[in-house]
């Protein structure tokens, strides 16, 4: 076999059809909207991710699946403005509100998919389009097309590497099958036989972290899974509670067994 005979879109989606947990759809993250929103607000993900980027006054960013505005918020203080996009719009609801909070103006929300008519959407090209943590596409070849071709100067994808945030430790705890679906590798062969060789910087973050609480911390865990019983809880909550550390008032350090890792990706758009 050749390399230019392997289909990374269809190994893609037969790695996604393996994943151990279902396809999240419009509604489940509606539904895990403001927990996630909570989980990320001041993250270090977001600090680490601009320790790469340098934004520069003149960009307009677009950010698909932009979320509760992990970075579309950091970004509107650096550039000329911001379109977020998302399917949810319990996702889009926490980013107004914390735009609204912070006084940021200069950030349009849209309702959409990655696979609408962004012309009939009304989203123009931008200098940037961004997608963090959000390639949860079937058709990835068809994704980074639209990427590039809506971007007018630079695209950057952060998507996972291995595990990526998922915990296979506690997978195991609470005997389950762990297959985190693709990560990055896929991501960076078929950029490769587009014609795309992308710069990879890697973002790691803190093995341990602080939670103000120890509900809090078990809540850093608990997202991972949809439906866990009552036997389920009392696991987890053993699991968290060998990691955890209560070192004062408002303060719980949880170390985990291994760190989370982020793949950056970054090119400069190709001209056809
Ligand atoms: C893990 S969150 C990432 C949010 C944010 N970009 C970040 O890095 O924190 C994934 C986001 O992608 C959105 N999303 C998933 N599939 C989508 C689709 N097909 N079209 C648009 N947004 C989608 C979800 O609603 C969710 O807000």
């Amino acid at each position: 076999m050749l390399l230019k005979d392997i289909d990374w879109n269809i190994l893609w989606q037969e790695a996604q059809l393996r994943k151990s947990w279902r396809k999240k759809e419009k509604g489940d993250w509606d539904k895990r909207a403001a927990a996630f929103a909570k989980r990320n607000d001041d993250s270090e993900f977001a600090n680490r991710f601009f320790d790469f980027v340098k934004p520069k006054s003149h960009w307009r960013v677009l950010d698909i699946g932009c979320g509760p505005g992990t970075l579309a918020i950091p970004f509107a203080a650096r550039v000329k403005s911001v379109t977020a996009v998302d399917f949810s719009s319990a996702m889009l609801q926490e980013l107004e509100k914390r735009a609204h909070l912070q006084r940021i103006t200069n950030i349009r929300t849209v309702q959409a998919s990655w696979t609408d008519n962004w012309e009939e959407s009304a989203i123009p090209p931008h200098e940037i389009v961004v997608s963090s943590r959000s390639l949860s596409v079937t058709d990835l070849r068809g994704a980074l097309e639209k990427m590039n071709d809506w971007a007018t100067e630079k695209i950057f994808i952060v998507d996972r590497v291995g595990n990526g945030p998922f915990d296979s430790d506690l997978f195991a705890v609470l005997q389950r099958d762990f297959e985190p679906g693709p990560d990055y590798i896929f991501t960076v062969n078929l950029l490769y036989q587009m014609g795309i060789h992308p710069t990879i910087e890697y973002i790691q973050l803190e093995q341990t972290r602080i939670f103000t609480s120890r509900e809090e911390a078990l809540a850093s865990s608990r997202w991972m899974f949809d439906d866990l019983s009552a036997e389920d809880e009392k696991r987890l909550a053993s699991y968290v509670d060998e990691r955890l550390i209560y070192k004062a008032e408002g303060c719980w350090s949880f170390r985990r067994k291994s760190p989370v890792k982020w793949a950056l990706l970054s090119w400069e758009k190709r001209k056809n």
